[in-house]
């Protein structure tokens, strides 16, 4: 089994003046065992960061470690891991069980070992009944599970996974993910799993890595970083709809706003500039003029068990969610919103800090 160092992880494409520097000192600890996934916005290095600890990529500064060992000049081969790509590949004239044992073969790996190894392998992911078809003959999900049985078969060391589910329509992901994390809970194996998709890390995660532009802005449980986000970026990128996000000037209890003056239900952290930060779900909607925050409806969305009511706190935009089967505002009207103190968050607007 193995645990994963990234110390202080720097990576620069080209030299001297043109240099592009894309990941700035990355530091993170990953258990034995451990499913962690990597999760921000397209760009912000996270393929980068993968193919450094697989060893496809040079390291410019910094060190990354498997199980303590310093693998900064091993070759990938070398280093008992198994990477799984969003474009996963197969071999089209060859069968599902040639593709999954290729690997094996090229490593000498007896017959009776390569069969015993694929046979389990599929019986995991439920691939037994089309061990002899090729991959033409098989819908997307299942290509993917081949993927996925190519790198099991292996038994390695280390799982990497690129956005292996972004191929995939939306109830197939649903039901992958599902798939993936049954195939953690019964393997066992160091995972790190590296997505754009906020759901998707928060459903997989055991521990998130949340990055945006080269660096790490937090890392913690799914359930830490969506009830504690250490930064506004993590505030509105991990959630759906986003957190509101209200600038404004604090003075003790009350906050002013895009012009409007709101009552807090508890002082604010100190007096002067200030961002405050709800979640959508975390403010009471009340039409029977109940004392509140004004809020001017503009326009509504049924999503199902749920409505978003979209307005605006004097010039500022804010998002409730509500549940739907209750009477939903009239557009145009105004509604008065209720906050409780624990749901209140507050950051720093010069360090984008959770205060
Ligand atoms: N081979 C390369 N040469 C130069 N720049 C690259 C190369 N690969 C990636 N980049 C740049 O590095 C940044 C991070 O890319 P990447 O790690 O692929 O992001 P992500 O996987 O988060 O979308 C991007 O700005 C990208 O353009
Ligand atoms: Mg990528």
């Amino acid at each position: 089994m193995a645990s994963i160092s990234l110390r202080n992880v720097v990576k620069r494409y080209g030299h001297g003046p043109k240099a592009n520097q894309v990941v700035h000192g990355v530091s993170a600890e990953i258990t034995d065992g451990e499913f962690v996934v990597i999760v921000g916005p397209s760009g912000c290095g996270k393929s980068t960061l993968l193919r450094m600890v697989a060893g496809l990529e040079e390291i410019t500064g910094g060190e990354i470690a498997i199980s303590g060992r310093v693998v900064n000049d091993t070759e990938p081969s070398e280093r008992d891991i198994a990477m799984v790509f969003q474009n996963y590949a197969l071999y089209p004239h060859m069968t599902v069980f040639d593709n999954m044992a290729y690997g094996l073969k090229i490593a000498k790996v007896p017959l009776a070992e390569i069969k015993q190894r694929v046979d389990k392998a599929a019986g995991i992911l439920e691939l037994a009944p089309y061990l002899q078809r090729k991959p033409r003959e098989l819908s997307g999900g299942q290509r993917q599970r081949v993927a996925m049985g190519r790198a099991i078969v292996r038994q390695p060391q280390v799982f990497l996974f690129d956005e292996p589910l972004s191929n995939l329509d939306a109830k197939l992901r649903a039901q992958t993910r599902l798939e993936i994390q049954k195939l953690h809970a019964d393997l066992g194996v160091t995972s790190l799993f590296v997505t754009h998709d906020q759901v998707e890390a928060m459903t997989l995660a055991q521990r998130m890595i949340v990055m945006n532009a080269g660096r790490i802005e937090q890392i913690g449980t799914p359930d830490a970083v969506y009830h504690h986000p250490a930064t506004t970026f993590v505030a509105s990128f991990i959630g759906s709809p986003p957190m509101n996000l209200i600038h404004g000037q604090a003075d003790g209890s009350r906050f002013t706003a895009g012009g409007q003056t709101l009552a807090l239900p508890t002082a604010a952290p100190r007096a002067g500039a200030l961002i405050l930060g709800l979640r959508p779900e975390h403010t009471d909607l009340n039409q029977n003029g109940a004392a509140g925050w004004p809020l001017k409806v503009e326009a509504l969305e049924m999503l199902g068990a749920e409505r978003l009511v979209y307005g605006r706190l004097g010039e500022t935009l804010f998002t409730v969610r509500v549940d739907a089967t209750l009477v939903p505002p009239k557009v145009g009207g105004t509604v008065s919103l209720q906050a409780t103190p624990e749901h209140l968050h507050w950051f720093d607007p010069t360090t984008q800090h959770r205060i």
